[in-house]
């Protein structure tokens, strides 16, 4: 417009108008592109799973129905003090009775996948020992009602509810066992009607931010040998679980876990800063992510812990490293590096303060990340599948009086990520789902319900979910099959 004077350009749109209103848009606006219409806009292929995830403690309440036994969460939570007003999730979204509703939710999306996870003492409440039938039997009921909507089922096993009664929690290396029995247990029985099976979900938040930091559940702080030592029992119990898992399920049973991986982004890209990030991201997953696919600790990290690092018994890394068939990660936030001149051969880029971030004030904005998590993961260990298990996040929702939620911010969020996620997939990189975080407003752990991850608000005193603009959003990208 910069030629034309604002009256020119009036009179150019009325003119245009005179000529009808297709004829109007197409010629006033002529230069503007319409990235939704251009012919060589990369879709995903035809069969990508699109879905939405949960997990259990978060979503489900009924903490003492039909015999299940207290998980650590529990306990947590009603700790004064741990989480946000003291909120809890004994009955959170009440999914237990209302998981109908919930699929249709999901329906109404068009959604392809669930991703929610099972609750351990829901299902063997000692965590060891006798199985409580009526417990599983709620999941048999979930993954009926998801098969019968043509929604496949993506369990994850264990998403942080761990059986209180386990002695020594994660402290102890029979946990580790205890998960590999308890997952087999679960995909031997539901393995006729479930492919994919999620052994943990980030291990990071399992051992250090419960064990070191004390900010999750059991809420210790560990001296940093005895929380790598709980690092070591976390992978190895994942390990265990895929061998039995194996072991139990079904012929054609596909084995993955959903890993909050740091995703390093090269801060310029170029081929050093490429190499920097691949390098970045082996070295700093080193205690889960990089063990469990390679088989091994790097020296690096043994090293750096020095007198801290993990005991390690005969054949644990090969258990470690037992082969998976698929990656899943959790993407939220990018950690920008870059090439230097050092002996580590690159630096972690520091953040301004003026960095963008959701309403949890964690969540920093880089929608790449998702494109790099992929790409770095992809190259450096050639997975043969990979999920974006989880993507998402909070938002100061507010209920207008007409019964509205206009989360334009989670719709800018999810509409950049995805766009990034178009770019691995029109690539060739192997990206097979995307599992939204979250369906609906939840238990967000110690920020309780005070932060809402939901595309569906949740009024938590009458249960009733109403779709935000972020759902029409993901209905609409779900119909298209493209990022909009
Ligand atoms: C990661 C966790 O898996 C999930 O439980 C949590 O609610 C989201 N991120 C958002 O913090």
């Amino acid at each position: 417009m910069k030629n034309l004077t604002r009256r020119q350009f009036a009179a150019s749109v009325v003119a245009a108008a005179a000529l009808g209103p297709a004829a109007s848009a197409r010629d006033a606006f002529a230069q503007t592109p319409n990235p939704a219409s251009r012919p060589d806009q990369p879709e995903f292929p035809p069969d990508f799973i699109w879905g939405c995830a949960t997990s259990a403690y978060q979503i489900e309440g009924a903490v003492k129905e039909d015999g299940r036994g207290l998980s650590i969460w529990d306990t947590f939570s009603h700790t004064p003090g741990k989480v946000f007003q003291g909120d809890t999730g004994d009955v959170a979204d009440d999914s237990y009775h209302l998981y109908k509703e919930d699929v249709k939710l999901l329906r109404s999306l068009g959604a392809t996948g669930y991703r929610f996870s099972i609750s351990w003492p829901r299902v063997i409440p000692d965590g060891t020992g006798k199985p409580n039938e009526k417990g599983l039997a709620y999941y048999e009921r979930l993954v009926d009602e998801l098969l019968a909507n043509n929604i496949a089922p993506y369990i994850t096993l264990y998403h942080w509810d761990l059986p209180q009664a386990l002695p020594g929690g994660w402290q102890s290396r029979d946990t580790a066992k205890a998960l590999g029995d308890y997952a087999g247990f679960v995909a031997g029985r539901l393995s006729d009607r479930v492919k994919h099976f999620f052994t943990t979900n980030e291990f990071v938040c399992i051992s250090d931010v419960g064990h070191r930091l004390g900010l999750f559940a059991p809420g210790l702080t560990l001296s940093a040998a005895e929380a790598n030592q709980v690092r070591h029992h976390v992978v190895l119990g994942h390990g265990l679980a895929v061998q039995v898992i194996r072991a139990n399920a079904r012929g054609g049973t596909l084995v993955g876990l959903a890993e909050n991986a740091v995703v390093y982004v090269p801060a310029i890209e170029t081929r050093e800063h490429v190499e920097a990030a691949h390098r970045a991201t082996r070295e700093g997953n080193a205690p889960f992510l990089t063990a469990v696919m390679e088989g091994k600790y790097l020296d690096g990290y043994l090293e750096g812990e020095g007198a801290n690092a993990p005991k390690v018994a005969e054949g644990d890394m090969r258990i470690i490293g037992s082969p998976l068939d698929f990656v899943g990660i959790n993407v939220y936030q990018p950690q920008y590096v870059r090439a230097d001149g050092s002996a580590q051969g690159y630096s972690v880029e520091s953040r301004p303060t003026s960095y963008p971030h959701m309403a949890s004030p964690w969540l920093f904005i880089g929608p790449e990340a998702i494109y790099w998590a992929i790409r770095n993961v992809s190259e450096i260990w050639k997975p043969a599948a990979l999920f974006i298990t989880e993507n998402g996040c909070s938002s100061d929702d507010v209920l207008t009086a007409e019964g509205r939620i206009e989360d334009t911010d989670r719709v800018m969020f999810l509409r950049n990520y995805v766009t990034h996620l178009q770019r691995a997939a029109a690539e060739g990189y192997p990206v097979k789902g995307y599992f939204l975080w979250s369906l609906m407003d939840n238990f967000e752990f110690p920020d309780g319900y005070g932060k809402r991850f939901g595309i569906h608000y949740v009024d938590f005193n009458t249960q009733k979910r109403t779709p935000k603009l972020s759902a029409e959003w993901y209905r609409e990208a779900i119909r298209r099959n493209r990022a909009v």
